[in-house]
């Protein structure tokens, strides 16, 4: 039997009962296991100040308040970003916590490894009020840079549009893609735990 699957998830919505949290819950329920929350509007984390120090040493000069995300991540199968749209892109606290990466994007150009594991998949869930053509691809961009970072395939976007007019909840198409992101998710998780063969 497979073991649960552990979802890290990084929540930058501000709405405890909002739609990016709904589209979010559609995906976990496919995932099932343990899902670790971070809520960054509770915890918020600073920006990067571009000291240059994580040049020399690949740790964050700011410290403390990400001094758990190493292990957090290492410790989850999948990571799970949530965001509505705002200002066309990711929320505020999701982009000062994504800056912070930077030791790892360092670290990633010289060829060096901070993780000693890594979950198997990523995605981005996110809703925004409008809805036309491309209104995700700036947030998409940002989450998909944020995986190639970590060295964690990104799976995609799970979105959900016009949230000013029709609720997560009462968008079934949107919650019905979702869920078959996480579904594509959790199989490549399963058979990359399996060694190549689906378990
Ligand atoms: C500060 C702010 C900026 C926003 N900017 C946009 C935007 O640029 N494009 C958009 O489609 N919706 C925008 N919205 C609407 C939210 O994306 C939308 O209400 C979303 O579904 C809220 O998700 P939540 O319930 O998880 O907070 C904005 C909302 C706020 C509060």
């Amino acid at each position: 039997m497979s073991p649960p699957l552990r979802t890290l998830v990084l929540d930058g919505s501000p709405s405890p009962a909002g739609g990016s949290r709904r589209l979010a819950a559609a995906m976990l329920e496919v995932f099932g296991g343990e899902a670790d929350i971070i809520r960054l509007y509770d915890s918020p984390v600073r920006p990067c100040r571009g000291c240059g120090g994580c040049a020399a040493d690949p740790v964050c000069a700011l410290d403390g308040d990400l001094a758990d995300f190493p292990e957090r991540l290492a410790g989850a199968d999948c990571l799970l970003i949530v965001s509505p749209i705002h200002f066309a892109s990711l929320s505020a606290p999701l982009i000062a916590f994504f800056s912070r990466l930077q030791p790892f994007w360092r670290a990633r150009r010289r060829g060096r490894d901070l993780l000693a594991r890594r979950p198997g998949q990523s995605a981005l869930a996110a809703s925004g009020g409008s809805d036309y053509p491309g209104m995700f691809a700036p947030a998409r961009a940002v989450a998909a840079a944020v995986a190639k970072t970590l060295s964690i395939p990104f799976a995609g976007l799970a979105a959900a549009a016009g949230t000013d007019r029709l609720p997560v909840a009462e968008n079934p198409a949107a919650l019905a893609a979702a869920a078959r992101l996480a579904t594509e998710m959790l199989a490549a998780v399963r058979q990359k735990a399996g060694g190549g063969q689906e378990v």
